[in-house]
């Protein structure tokens, strides 16, 4: 814990003297249905790193939307340094020294990290932009939070990690006095949420003040100096984070008591394996080799680039081998397509969701039943039964407790961990028996990702293999019945039962 430097504790004093840097009062905002923020009211001080939690849904996103200008809210007020002011635009908020990291990445791709570090601020001369400076001026900017990636590279060639420092660094380089980073965690590695985190102290120590919106709550509980916690569009309670602990805010979050985070492991038995992996080899992926049984859930775990993405990418037919076969219920199978790799029942929820799982524009529903579209037509008319399709499809979103008025809204209307719970189900619904999960909780809550752990509990059940990413060690260890680890494309370890710990694989993440 490094809260030893926060700031004085002033929560008894009338507040005056110490003027909040930010201050929402009464903000409401309503979309179609939804009432997204209802009376909000809240501020942020000086200097602080201010955290701000709640379920999937719970109106985060939206608040500081309307704080960086990107929204307008129906009703309420904005106050920066005392004075009201009202945003109608992103640069209206930029002016102030607001700077806005969304939760999902929006870099320009095509450019590179040093012109989208600079973007809107090129050093020019008579009308010529000075690249040699942008690029120096960058790279100044990334040395204050260690970004090392070479900053010439094209911005859709970095990580997801770099990209998020990328936005960061954007955000310096304009001067902000306000950095708002919607889930920065989200599909970052353990090491890289620790550049992260040191990354947060430095702004700090700055006094760049900090709002930090995240779903791992051990995060918040070590970053932040106070925090809020949002529930169905109102704000619950703001604390001094000493003064809660996680079990506190977990009830908070979810209205409920919690009871036990992972379902109990179910002993297996001895069958021939569902799926068989041998000497696989592709991209980064090197001589891979393992088999899956039924019932059975097998992590894979790794620094995030350790190939773990793309083993299950090149399995399920997304990717091509370059060697290596693979055997489905003891049949050599070649899958060059993930049509086949369907045909065969394989599934895969993918890492980006926006990128490859989800057609955003289109409904929930239609998202949900996509994989077993066939189930819901009309015999002999090619027409979709819509009121059977959305009953089944309410079915799943209920259980996962995915709050939206009508399925047939479209996806992007969902907050980001809601789509994240729509794709889950929606591979629920197929009658897969191989399921292959890419980091499945990332940007859900935690009453949502005890409901997606159960999830995964049941495919075992019934008679499924279950193969699941996460960067989340916790997940890991508290699910699966075996864990193989990567280094560097290589399967450098494996560990079974009572010899999963989180010590025990990133041990062999760093030097297995
Ligand atoms: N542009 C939009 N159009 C319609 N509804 C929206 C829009 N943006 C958000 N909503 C709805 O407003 C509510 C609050 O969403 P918001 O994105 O603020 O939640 P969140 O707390 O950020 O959730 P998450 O943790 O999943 O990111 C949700 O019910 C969402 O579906
Ligand atoms: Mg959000």
């Amino acid at each position: 814990m490094s809260t030893t430097d926060s700031p004085p504790d002033d929560t008894n004093s009338s507040g005056d003297l110490d003027a909040p840097l930010l201050e929402v009062r009464h903000l409401s905002k309503v979309f179609p249905g939804v009432v997204a923020l209802d009376d909000v009211s809240m501020n942020v001080r000086a200097g602080e790193v201010h955290g701000l939690v709640g379920e999937n849904g719970a109106g985060k996103s939206t608040l500081l939307k309307i704080v960086s200008g990107l929204y307008v809210a129906d009703g309420g007020e904005l106050l920066w340094n005392g004075e009201v002011v009202r945003f109608r635009a992103p640069p209206d908020a930029v002016k102030r020294g607001i700077e806005l990291i969304p939760q999902e990445l929006s870099l320009a791709p095509s450019l590179s990290a040093a012109e989208n570090i600079m973007m809107g601020i090129y050093p020019a001369h008579l009308g010529r932009v000075r690249w040699r400076e942008v690029k120096r001026e960058a790279e100044t900017v990334a040395a204050t939070i260690h970004l090392e990636a070479d900053l010439s590279r094209k911005a859709s060639t970095l990580s997801p990690a770099e990209q998020r420092l990328v936005m960061i660094a954007r955000a310096l380089a304009r001067k902000a006095r306000l950095v708002i980073m919607d889930e920065p965690s989200v599909s970052l590695s353990e090491v890289e949420v620790d550049a992260l985190k040191a990354v947060v102290h430095r702004l700090r120590e700055r006094r760049v003040t900090v709002i930090y919106v995240s779903h791992r709550l051990d995060e918040v509980l070590e970053l932040t100096d106070r925090v809020t916690v949002m529930k169905d569009g109102r704000v619950i309670s703001t604390d001094q984070t000493s003064a809660v602990s996680k079990p506190v805010l977990i009830e908070r979050i979810i209205g409920r008591s919690y009871g036990e985070q992972f379902p109990s492991r179910r002993a297996l038995e001895s069958t021939s394996p569902l799926l068989s992996v041998r000497n696989l080899s592709g991209g980064r992926v090197r001589d891979v080799s393992f088999a899956l049984h039924p019932g059975e859930i097998l992590g894979i775990s790794g620094l995030v680039g350790s190939g773990r993405t793309e083993i299950v990418r090149m399995v399920f037919g997304a990717d091509p081998l370059e060697s290596g076969e693979i055997e489905v219920d003891g049949r050599p199978v070649k899958l060059t397509h993930p049509r086949h790799a369907i045909r065969r029942g394989l599934s895969l929820l993918p890492e980006d969701r926006r990128g490859q799982g989800a057609i955003v524009n289109m409904s929930i529903a239609a998202n949900v039943s996509l994989p077993v579209l066939r189930r819901f037509a009309m015999r002999g008319t090619g027409m979709i039964h819509e009121r059977v399709e959305a009953r089944a499809v309410r079915e799943r979103i209920d259980r996962l407790n995915l709050s939206t008025p009508n399925v047939q809204r479209p996806l992007k209307f969902l907050s980001g961990g809601n789509q994240q719970k729509a794709l889950v189900a929606k591979w629920e619904m197929s009658d897969s028996r191989v399921f292959m999960f890419d980091e499945p909780t990332a940007g859900v809550d935690v009453g949502a990702k005890q409901e997606i752990y159960s999830l995964i509990a049941q495919l075992g059940a019934r008679g499924a293999g279950v193969i699941l990413i996460s960067s989340e060690l916790e997940e890991v260890v508290g699910l699966c019945h075996r864990v193989l680890v990567m280094r560097e494309g290589r399967c450098v370890g494996e560990l079974a039962g009572e010899a999963i710990s989180e010590a025990a694989i990133l041990h062999l993440c760093y030097e297995g």
